[in-house]
């Protein structure tokens, strides 16, 4: 350890060392500034959906003349120049991220990223703001009710994505033949959703989805859903919390077929049947009805659905069709990566994007408090809808919501605290510039540094040093500094000498 040249330096620093251990409150803001960011004022709006008001008849405005541009969106009212009081939420449904959060949220998504390229996936993105054309399927999907979508100042409908599987698709199919087969693509990115508001649903979230495209094989939903259960296994949830309902919208389909009803009806019966545990089921039938299927085909549609095994799915459907070959191939792969015990048949699972053709899965937990907490599946024909070639594709999406929950009801939150390596401090105004330079020297070794800004008691850097858990303090005092030298004072254990600035690492 390099001698101590002045003891002033560490007589000071020892001084302070009780302080470390204490916990500061966040100092509040001044009362005047608090009132006058309570109350709110009328935010612009953006429309969401509906069947009765289609966005499409209905522009938000035409106040081209006030605006002087070209697109039918109207600018924000002009505000009188006087102090407005704003409305400190953010809109409802949406979230602000303070550092603690922020914290939490980063810990998640490394995690999701990690896992994502453990498997070998390349990382994409695409902007949240798409056309809207590319949300508006016919199946009378919740999804496109629930749609950010307006006109925007070149009179172009957009909308913010409500989910990301059709931004891949249009990507897939702009890059054409140039990409080799399979994709194994994954994304982290933010959704919006006009939801009513229920634990883990929001406004918006995020979702990170993982998708392989161009493996027509039920390996690749295999290697999907070992990737989900490696991310649960690394952030401590195990096969007793969460569980996966496996199915294939090919049951659907072979019972349909069976009783002749036209494919271009499967998607909307998919998305009716999905809403079977939010409605009641005279209402499904109601739905069924008017979907043109006859009361038959609809007691045996809901017959099948609710079996709960492949033995009974065998005997329901009499022949074994390419739904059973696939959930025996994807139960026969669980077995072999090891997580056959997370995984369970369950032939109500159908999901209510109509996009999936084959099989589909979700992710629940198992006290049964929580909506799904990811879900996904086989979509063979999604590119065609886009004008593209069919390419066969499946993938998944994991929220950023119901996971949270999911750990705080078992106690597993992280424990995430602010950290940086070092806090250096000046002793004197003069030795602001050198403090600096200390600081400089440090960063470019790569040790991350809070530098102390202002003339502060000591007492107050402690306070400071142990809010922000800083490892190591570095204290800068005239007499030192003119030997080239600073006091250091390791916080973690109360070690404490002076160094020669060059020699600090
Ligand atoms: P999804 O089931 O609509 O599928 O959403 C996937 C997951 O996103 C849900 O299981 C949930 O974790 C989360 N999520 C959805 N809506 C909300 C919300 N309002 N608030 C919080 N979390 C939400 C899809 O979006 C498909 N595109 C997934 C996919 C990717 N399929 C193939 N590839």
């Amino acid at each position: 350890m390099p001698a101590i040249a002045n003891p002033s330096l560490l007589i000071l620093l020892h001084h302070h060392h009780h302080l470390r251990s204490r916990r500061f409150a966040t100092a509040l803001l001044p009362q005047t500034l608090l009132s006058l960011l309570s109350s709110s004022i009328r935010a612009p709006a953006l429309r969401a959906h509906s069947t009765s008001s289609s966005a499409q008849t209905q522009p938000l405005s035409t106040d081209n003349a006030r605006t002087g541009r070209s697109g039918s969106i109207s600018s924000p009212p002009v505000q009188p120049d006087i102090a407005q009081k704003i409305d400190i939420n953010p809109p409802k449904g949406t979230r602000d991220f303070p550092p603690e959060d922020m914290r939490l949220r980063n810990w998640l998504f490394n995690n999701f990223k990690e896992v994502s390229q453990l498997y070998g996936f390349e990382e994409v993105d695409f902007p949240v703001l798409e056309s809207e054309a590319l949300f508006i399927r016919k199946a009378g999907e919740e999804i496109r009710e629930q749609l950010y979508c307006f006109e925007d100042r070149g009179n172009r409908r957009v909308a913010l994505r409500p989910e990301l599987t059709p931004s891949l698709a249009r990507l897939v199919i702009q890059k054409g033949k140039s990409v080799p087969l399979p994709l194994k693509w994954f994304a982290v990115g933010q959704c919006w959703r006009y939801e009513r508001m229920t634990r883990g649903r929001r406004r918006e979230h995020y979702q990170w989805n993982m998708d392989i495209i161009g493996v027509p094989d039920v390996t690749a939903e295999a290697e999907l859903i070992s990737s989900i259960v490696t991310f649960f296994k690394r952030i401590g949830i195990t096969a007793s919390d969460v569980g996966f309902k496996v199915s294939s919208r090919k049951v659907l389909q072979e019972v349909l077929r069976g009783y002749s009803v036209p494919d271009h009806l499967f998607g909307r019966v998919c998305v009716i049947i999905d809403k079977m545990e939010k409605i009641p089921i005279d209402d499904i039938k109601k739905e069924l009805r008017s979907a043109e299927l006859s009361e038959e085909v609809i007691e045996e549609l809901l017959q099948v659905l609710s079996v709960k095994s492949l033995e009974k799915l065998e005997e329901k459907l009499g022949t074994v069709g390419e739904a059973l070959v696939d959930l025996k191939q994807l139960f026969s792969l669980a077995e072999k990566y090891g997580y056959a015990d997370w995984i369970q048949f369950d032939a109500s699972v159908v999901r209510g994007i109509a996009y999936y053709t084959g099989i589909v899965f979700e992710g629940f937990d198992r006290e049964g408090k929580l909506r799904a907490i990811c879900g996904g599946g086989r979509y063979d024909h999604l590119l065609s809808t886009f004008g593209g070639d069919d390419i066969p594709a499946c993938g998944f999406g994991f929220g950023d919501a119901v996971i949270v929950e999911l750990l705080k009801e078992k106690g597993l939150l992280p424990e995430l605290s602010p950290q940086v390596e070092n806090i250096v401090c000046s002793l004197d105004q003069d030795l602001r510039g050198a403090a600096a330079a200390v600081a400089s020297i440090l960063r470019q070794k790569g040790q991350s540094v809070d530098l102390v800004l202002e003339n502060k008691p000591l007492k107050w850097v402690f306070k400071r040093a142990a809010r922000i858990n800083a490892q190591r303090l570095i204290l800068v005092g005239s007499a030192e500094w003119q030997k080239g030298m600073v006091g250091v004072k390791i916080l973690t254990s109360g070690e404490q000498y002076e160094v020669k600035v060059d020699e600090l690492e």
